[in-house]
């Protein structure tokens, strides 16, 4: 397994870092046997695959099942448990309760905090606590009833500039990687240029240390995907094909054959 030293070393060398989201065993399985560097236990389980529409209603509860599904599937990736919306930052106490409970009962080896000036201290406290952060900045989806919409961050020169800000106090505070999503690709370039621990983009152009997607965007199950993810499957016609020749066989009789 990588250890979050040798993820953050990963930009250092210059080897692309390759990371994507799975929220239960069997997918977990097939991406750690793929040689993906980091699985990602994304709040994205949200609309992905627990049917709402926003990340907002994930629980704690939701992302300790998943990370444990995840974990007992996984052998060499490194596992990243997401902290969901207001998991965090309602109080210091909480913030290290929950993301320590996604450590010991989950089995993850570290925890990813959508950030903001707000969780700069608590980097800081987790990380002293030996509690490894992935911060995330950019298109934060949990900020979605605040910034109105699945919009592309950065794009003000002031808010290009607080970006750059918040990025270099996460890394000061100890945060192993950062997590860009949806900003320009020459914001993220120069980010990725700025800091020494490794940047990993989400719709960030290809200049950053690495990349994640979504597992269900990627390979064609998701029902709709964001502009910048990219489908190398087609599991969704898969599984329709699978389940209507199932549907068709036993409404033919041919299937099953007899036991006798
Ligand atoms: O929840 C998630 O899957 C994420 C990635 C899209 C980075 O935050």
């Amino acid at each position: 397994m990588p250890t979050v030293q040798e993820i953050r070393q990963a930009s250092a060398d210059g080897e692309p870092l390759t990371m994507l989201t799975a929220y239960d065993a069997p997918t977990a399985g097939i991406v750690d046997a793929a040689g993906i560097d980091v699985i990602l236990v994304g709040d994205s389980m949200g609309n992905a695959v627990l049917g709402y529409d926003s990340t907002l209603p994930v629980t704690m509860e939701d992302v300790a099942s998943h990370t444990a599904a995840v974990t007992r599937a996984t052998e060499e990736a490194l596992v990243v448990a997401d902290m969901p919306f207001l998991s965090y930052g309602t109080s210091e106490g909480d913030g290290i309760e929950n993301a320590g409970r996604l450590l010991k009962e989950a089995g993850a080896n570290a925890v990813k905090i959508e950030s903001g000036p707000h969780t700069v201290e608590l980097t800081e406290r987790l990380v002293q606590l030996g509690i490894p952060v992935m911060a995330h900045l950019g298109l934060t989806p949990q900020r979605l009833n605040q910034v109105g919409g699945y919009t592309r961050q950065g794009t003000t020169e002031s808010d290009a500039r607080e970006i750059r800000d918040l990025a270099r106090r996460h890394e000061e505070a100890g945060a192993f990687s950062l997590v860009l999503e949806h900003v320009p690709d020459d914001l993220a370039a120069d980010v990725t240029a700025d800091l020494d621990i490794p940047v990993i983009g989400i719709g960030a152009g290809p200049e950053t240390d690495g990349q994640v997607l979504v597992v269900t965007d990627v390979i064609g199950l998701s029902a709709s995907a964001p502009p910048f993810a990219e489908e190398f499957g087609d599991v969704r016609g898969e599984i329709e094909d699978a389940v209507t020749a199932y549907r068709e066989a036993v409404e033919d009789g041919a299937f099953p054959d007899s036991n006798d």
